[in-house]
């Protein structure tokens, strides 16, 4: 099983739009594929149309070995299943402090998964913490949507610097442009020569689209309810060049 997490310090930048097209994407190349929705809010579980939450609480969740597995169920999409939000996992932080690796919690408990999914793919709340601590140890490739502007590139340098202090993921994050607006000089500018502080920077980017707005009020992936339309076939091409990164064939 491969895990791929969708990660940027800042909220509304398109992480939970890309990590439920993408793994929409990828369940319709026949990869069994579960989204774990690890943000409180729950913005992937509505998309994918389960709010029930857990069926226990985030600390129970931390024991026994497969308690994480029976929490995954099928969404009304064929081949992608669905680890739901919870309110409980405002606690996560707390909880793997309790443990002896406390970075190393989140790898230890998906194990099991692996026996079901080829593809685990996490959509993380917006923050540096122990949660996204143990997400960069356990992910094979971290995607972080960067609207085009100069702070965005800059909070991306300071995620890597704090990443290389740690010996964490650095290489194997992979900025890509979100909301690209083409009617802004610097959007179509860093289109052309992208800065050089972005390596591994994807080719793909998606658009800024009303129809990825709409995912709200159809709960469906972009590429599915409109998958005619240039911002899914931005998830696809994004979606293509992750899949080689992952070492999928
Ligand atoms: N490419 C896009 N074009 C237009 N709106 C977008 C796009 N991507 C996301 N949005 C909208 O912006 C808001 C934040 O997106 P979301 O994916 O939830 O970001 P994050 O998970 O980073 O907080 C949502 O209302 C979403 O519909
Ligand atoms: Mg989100």
């Amino acid at each position: 099983m491969r895990t791929l997490a969708f990660y940027n310090l800042k909220g509304g930048v398109g992480k939970t739009a890309a990590a439920v097209n993408l793994a929409w994407c990828a369940a319709r190349d026949g990869l069994a594929t579960c989204l774990w929705d690890l943000d409180p809010q729950g913005a992937a579980s509505w998309y994918l149309r389960d709010t029930t939450g857990l069926d226990i609480k985030a600390k129970k969740l931390l024991k026994g070995k497969d308690t994480l597995a029976s929490q995954s169920r099928p969404t009304e999409l064929p081949g992608l299943d669905l680890i739901p939000a919870d309110t409980t996992y405002r606690h996560l932080d707390r909880l793997f402090d309790d443990n002896d690796a406390p970075r190393e919690v989140l790898a230890q408990l998906v194990k099991p998964l692996a026996a079901r999914y080829d593809l685990l793919v996490l959509d993380c709340p917006p923050s540096f913490s122990r949660l996204s601590e143990n997400v960069f140890t356990l992910a094979d490739a971290v995607a972080v949507p960067l609207i085009p502007t100069p702070l965005s590139v800059r909070a991306f340098s300071q995620v890597m610097e704090f990443l290389a202090q740690k010996r964490l993921a650095e290489g194997r994050l992979f900025p890509f442009f979100s909301m690209v607006d083409k009617r802004r000089g610097l959007h179509r500018q860093w289109l052309d020569a992208p800065p050089q502080d972005l390596p591994n920077l994807l080719g793909a980017y998606v658009p800024y689209a009303s129809v990825v707005e709409q995912m709200g009020q159809h709960q469906s992936p972009v590429t599915q309810f409109a998958a005619h339309s240039p911002a899914a076939a931005a998830y696809q091409a994004l979606w293509e060049e992750l899949r080689v990164h992952l070492d999928f064939n």
